[in-house]
C-alpha cells in the first residue's frame, strides 16, 4: 500500500456535453477527454431497493466517473480527515473519483441509475473494505 494523499477536495464536479434534440438528450463521455483516464470498465447500480446504501470501501488505485445517469442519490465522500457530500441528480453532471477515497451512496431516489466509468477492471485486492485499516492507510 502505497502512501495516499487525495482529499475529498480532489473529487472534482465535471459538467458532461449536453447533446438536445426535440425527441430527446444524449450526453457523450470519452476517455482521455471529459475522463483523464482509459476507460476500462462500465458498470451501474439500479434496483436499488428504498433505503439501502452502497459503496462502504475505498480504492487503492482505481480511479472512477460516478454519474447519477437516472434519479439522485448522495455522494458521501471521506479521505480519513476531511468528510463532504456530493447530491448528483443530472444525467449531466459527474464526479471525478482519484483513488483513495472512501465512499458511501445513499439516498436513492426510486429508479434511480448509478452509473460508474472505471480505469480499471474488476479486482477486489484493489478494495480496502475496513473503515479501520484505510483510516491508517491515510495516515502514514
Ligand atoms: P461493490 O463494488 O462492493 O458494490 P457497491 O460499491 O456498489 O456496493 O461490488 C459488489 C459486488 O459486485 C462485489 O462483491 C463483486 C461484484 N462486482 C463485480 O463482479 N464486478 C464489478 O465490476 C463490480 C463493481 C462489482
Amino acid at each position: 500500500m502505497h502512501p495516499n494523499k487525495n482529499t475529498v477536495f480532489d473529487c472534482k464536479l465535471i459538467a458532461l456535453q449536453q447533446n438536445h434534440n426535440t425527441n430527446g438528450k444524449i450526453t457523450a463521455i470519452n476517455g482521455g477527454y471529459e475522463v483523464p483516464f482509459e476507460i476500462k470498465r462500465v458498470y451501474y447500480l439500479y434496483d436499488i431497493p428504498g433505503g439501502e446504501d452502497r459503496g462502504g470501501h475505498a480504492h487503492l488505485e482505481l480511479e472512477q466517473l460516478i454519474v447519477a445517469a437516472s434519479g439522485s442519490f448522495d455522494l458521501v465522500l471521506d479521505d480519513g480527515v476531511n468528510n463532504r457530500v456530493i447530491n448528483l441528480n443530472r444525467p449531466f453532471t459527474g464526479v471525478l473519483m482519484p483513488s483513495g477515497i472512501w465512499r458511501e451512496l445513499t439516498n436513492f431516489s426510486s429508479g434511480s441509475i448509478c452509473l460508474v466509468l472505471a480505469s480499471h477492471n474488476y479486482e477486489e485486492s484493489d478494495y480496502v473494505r475496513n473503515y479501520s485499516e484505510f483510516k491508517i492507510w491515510k495516515s502514514v
